[in-house]
């Protein structure tokens, strides 16, 4: 059988197969965009086909007279600032005259086509726009990008800045990206459309197409394993037979098709001839795709020596123009994957010596290449960081000289750098008027002096578009290069540890905390309580949550007046994990209280402000912590915390995923991926899978329910320095026992029990029994759920306990124990319909249905409010807030709040905008 493909080059032979529908809208779109400008993004899994859309797309604009730019991002690329934007506006290079002389600057400066003042992002954007604009006047104008969150993250910020913004021009922006990958573009407001694998007929079709002669079977199983995916039916057939029968057949058939392809190309890469392997790695980690560099840096091997991957489809070489390309994304993942860490290093090395001519993609190739103190490449780092400043792109600056402090073997160079990273960090969501002069600063700095700054710098670096690990390491290099001597009563050694406390935490990774604990070792005379608290309650609480629960309850005893907001949000931050937030009540309200009158700093109150949120939000209190999540999100809007509204959203996302408007909740969990995956903020990451989870279990998708609590922590174990693998627990097990996975739910129901989470706190006792509960068989269930709801205390966490108790009426109705699973189902209702938790209560109510009950009729719409009810509801229903209300009825704008947490679950409705509806249903 021959398996060659038809046409050398890899496109499409023909058209595209079954494709007629996509191509129509994005003709459409085309002609739109020809007229009146706008952006498209196509989304898909890797292989479905968006690449050959593009082309496709490419092709049909160029021949009505559209001029199509193009560029793509690129895996393994070095991220050099604003190359993407050069790939894509190079071509425009002598339209850069027809601007007005600030913006061609910033542009020419940006792009690295000449020097001057380092221009702010917002002006080489407008440039952009500018220069987009004038150039479609004469001639429509389509710029397409693919791949593009692999597009270096200055030229996504300015891209997602000009695509919102090309209504009313003549140009359009088409691009292409990974289903639910994340990226420095900000997507927001621009439509999606995510490519579906082929449908059966156009698959079949491009399968007979290209392997006429396979056998009736195995082009059977190949059209099911495929799935309508174009690559994997280009790609498997050759699996299928011959010698990668073999390999293909060592694969688990349970891999996503994915992970299929991409372990599929890997096993032909480890295939290949050393020297070809050598050749791969340097084109993936080079990522340009220029032969000569390829060759220059592959020193003894040549082209020769790159045959057989080009034989097996898996590159293409252009010889004349002196270019080569991987024949698919996947395929250089693969020979990164299949590649040794000594493999990597040699390429990165021979990467480096080869772009002499380059100084920023060299000094990144040694910093990859370097394991240990290096000046050279340090010295290289710093330069390179200098010159990204000169373009204008201050967080890249930051992370190229923190990169180069960690390699510094002298404390006093690692600290000047580090000043400097922190004092460009410091100005990173500013406009870097003058950047010499921020240098310059930073050189009279004392190193000790820049404990501040780096502090200062961290919070700026994760509100704009730094990353968690570059904000880490900066302040790891601040503090240990310090000259503070680790003095415990050192106030900016306490707060940058602190925020290291929390930068450890979003960073997900136990070895971030290795540094910080060394750290706490050294503070002498004692590590001060809040911080040795929350070190062990908020670093890994399924570990060390026990100890740190009982120093907590003796250091709350003797804080009840304090007055200091630092000191209370620190207190409070201990408490998150040990849920003992409502013994910080009083003192959190009396921060708010200061923010409010402006009295305590934004970030106090905004940390207090969560602090009330989560403790409302496990104790019922939802109204009050939505309100509270408003306030808190006005005021990261006011102040640019882009990075701390994340924690607001999340509230807001639990609180509409419980509450049942699911569309609301994926929007928000959307939003927070986006911005926390790309800046490697995996606490946060797990925020969203969090709430995904609840959300699925709220509408019964609990396959998807169990793959949100296993991306949390990993059933069976309660995965370390992940606290939020706790308040995940009995999501994972009532996931698991509902798709059947009986030992998963009984592994994980043990790992908990083992962890003793009852010592750490009550509600977590409610959940580990409850979850030993979910997980038994039929015959010790009953005597478990009993033990768990006579758990001390446990009516202090109402929806947790309802849903403890929704599962046992279930589990009760099913060994026809009728009567008792009607009050485990009752009250459970009840509650739900209390907290306005409607998925929740509709599913009480229908299992208490299945009970031969109907559903009882309390709290339901046909109660009547009471007059002073019902003139609340209409006061709070015409737009008045809890505070004015209260002012009209001289109540307490609480007491205001509390009759309304009443009245919703009356009206059977959710919110306070659903409200005039609901009155005038009432009549
Ligand atoms: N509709 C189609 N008809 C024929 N071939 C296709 C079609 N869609 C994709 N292909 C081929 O499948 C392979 C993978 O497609 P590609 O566009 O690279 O996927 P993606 O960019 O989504 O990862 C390519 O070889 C491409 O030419
Ligand atoms: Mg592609």
């Amino acid at each position: 059988m021959d398996l060659r493909i038809a046409d050398e080059s890899g496109a499409p032979t023909g058209s595209l197969v079954g494709r007629a529908d996509e191509l129509l809208s994005t003709h459409r779109f085309l002609r739109q965009a020809a007229v009146n400008g706008g952006a498209l993004l196509i989304s898909g899994e890797p292989g479905v086909g968006k690449t050959a859309l593009l082309d496709a797309v490419a092709e049909a604009a160029a021949e009505t007279g559209t001029r199509v730019l193009r560029a793509a991002g690129v895996e393994f690329e070095a991220d050099v600032s604003y190359s993407g934007l050069n790939q894509l506006l190079f071509p425009l290079y002598d339209a850069f005259g027809e601007l007005a002389p600030a913006h061609r600057e910033a542009l020419r400066v940006a792009l690295g086509f000449g020097t001057g003042q380092p221009p702010d992002r917002l002006l080489v954007s407008n440039a952009v726009l500018l220069l987009l604009r004038a150039t479609a006047v004469a001639q429509p104008l389509l710029l397409i990008v693919d791949d593009l969150p692999w597009l270096d993250r200055a030229s996504s910020a300015v891209l997602g800045f000009v695509a919102r913004r090309l209504v009313g021009t003549s140009v359009g922006f088409l691009a292409a990206c990974r289903a639910q990958t994340a990226s420095f573009f900000e997507h927001g407001g621009i439509p999606e459309f995510e490519l579906q694998p082929l449908p059966a007929a156009a698959a079949e079709e491009l399968i007979d197409r290209r392997f006429p002669d396979l056998a009736p079977a195995v082009r059977r199983r190949l059209l099911s394993e495929a799935r309508g995916n174009p690559l994997a039916l280009l790609e498997l057939p050759s699996a299928l037979t011959g010698p990668q029968r073999l390999a293909a057949a060592s694969l688990p058939a349970v891999l996503p098709l994915t992970r299929r392809l991409q372990a599929l190309f890997a096993s032909r890469v480890s295939r290949l001839p050393e020297p070809c392997r050598r050749l791969l790695l340097l084109g993936a980690l080079d990522g340009t795709g220029d032969l000569g560099v390829l060759l220059t840096a592959a020193g003894e091997y040549d082209l020769d020596d790159l045959a057989p991957a080009e034989r097996d489809q898996l590159v293409h070489v252009h010889g004349n123009s002196r270019r080569f390309a991987f024949r698919h994304p996947l395929i250089e993942s693969a020979v990164v994957e299949v590649a040794t860490s000594s493999e990597l290093r040699w390429a990165h090395t021979a990467l480096a010596r080869t772009l002499v001519t380059q100084p920023e993609r060299r000094a990144w190739h040694l910093g990859e290449a370097t394991v240990g103190p290096d000046e050279e490449v340090a010295g290289l780092l710093e330069q390179a960081a200098h010159r990204i400043l000169r373009r204008g792109d201050a967080v890249g600056a930051v992370a190229s000289l923190t990169r180069a402090a960690e390699l510094t073997p002298d404390a006093v160079d690692r600290g000047r750098r580090l000043a400097q990273a922190a004092y460009i960090g410091a100005d990173a969501g500013g406009e870097l008027t003058n950047a010499s002069q921020l240098l310059d600063d930073s050189r009279r700095a004392s190193p000790g002096g820049s404990l501040y700054a780096s502090a200062a710098a961290v919070y700026l670096l994760l509100n704009s578009d730094g990353d968690v690990r570059t904000a880490h390491r900066l302040l790891v290099g601040a503090i240990e290069s310090g000259d503070h001597g680790y003095d415990a009563d050192d106030p900016a050694l306490l707060d940058a540890l602190h925020t290291l406390l929390l930068l450890c935490f979003f960073s997900g990774e136990p070895a971030a905390w290795e540094p910080f604990f060394a750290a706490l070792g050294r503070l002498t005379p004692e590590v001060p309580a809040p911080l040795a608290v929350a070190a062990a309650s908020f670093g890994d609480p399924a570990r060390t949550g026990q100890a740190a629960a009982s120093r907590f309850d003796a250091m709350v005893a003797g804080m009840s007046d304090e007055v200091d907001p630092n000191q209370i949000v620190r207190i409070g931050i201990a408490a998150i994990y040990l849920d003992r937030l409502s013994d910080c009540r009083d003192a959190h309200w009396r921060v708010v209280r200061l923010g409010r009158e402006g009295a305590a700093p934004a970030r106090r109150h905004l940390g207090v402000l969560l602090h009330l949120c989560f403790d409302d939000y496990h104790s019922g209190r939802w109204d009050e912590a939505a309100e509270l999540a408003e306030e808190g999100l006005r005021l990261c809007d006011e102040h640019g915390f882009r990075f701390v509204a994340l924690y607001f959203q999340y509230v807001q996302a639990l609180l509409a995923a419980a509450r049942g408007d699911a569309e609301a909740s994926d929007t928000l969990t959307d939003a927070i991926l986006r911005f926390a995956v790309p800046r490697g903020a995996r606490a946060v990451e797990v925020y969203a899978y969090h709430v995904r989870g609840l959300n699925d279990l709220a509408r019964g998708d609990h396959e998807s329910a169990y793959q949100h609590a296993t991306a949390i922590s990993p059933a069976g174990r309660l995965a370390p320095y992940v606290p939020h693998a706790l308040w995940g627990c009995l999501d994972l097990v009532e996931a698991a026992v509902r798709t059947n996975r009986l030992t998963e739910a009984a592994a994980h129901a043990a790992a908990v029990d083992e962890a003793n989470l009852a010592g750490v706190s009550p509600r977590l006792a409610l959940l580990s029994a409850a979850a030993s509960a979910f997980a038994a068989p039929d015959d010790k269930a009953e005597e478990l759920f009993e033990a768990a709801l006579a758990l001390p205390g446990v009516e202090r966490w109402p929806f947790d306990l309802a849903r403890v108790r929704l599962v046992y009426g279930e589990r009760l109705r099913r060994l026809r124990a009728t009567a008792r699973a009607r009050t485990q189902l009752r009250t459970a209702l009840a509650t739900f319909e209390l907290l306005g938790a409607r998925p929740w209560a509709e599913r009480a109510a229908n299992e208490l249905r299945a009970t031969g009950l109907t559903k009882p009729r309390t709290g339901t719409r046909s109660t009547v409010l009471t007059p002073q009810e019902r003139e609340i509801a209409e006061l709070a229903g015409s737009g008045l807030t809890n505070k004015q209300i209260g002012e009209k009825l001289f109540l307490s704008h609480r007491t205001v709040g509390t009759h309304l947490y009443q009245i919703f679950p009356k009206l059977g409705i959710s919110s306070r905008a659903a409200l005039r509806d609901a009155l005038a249903a009432l009549g």
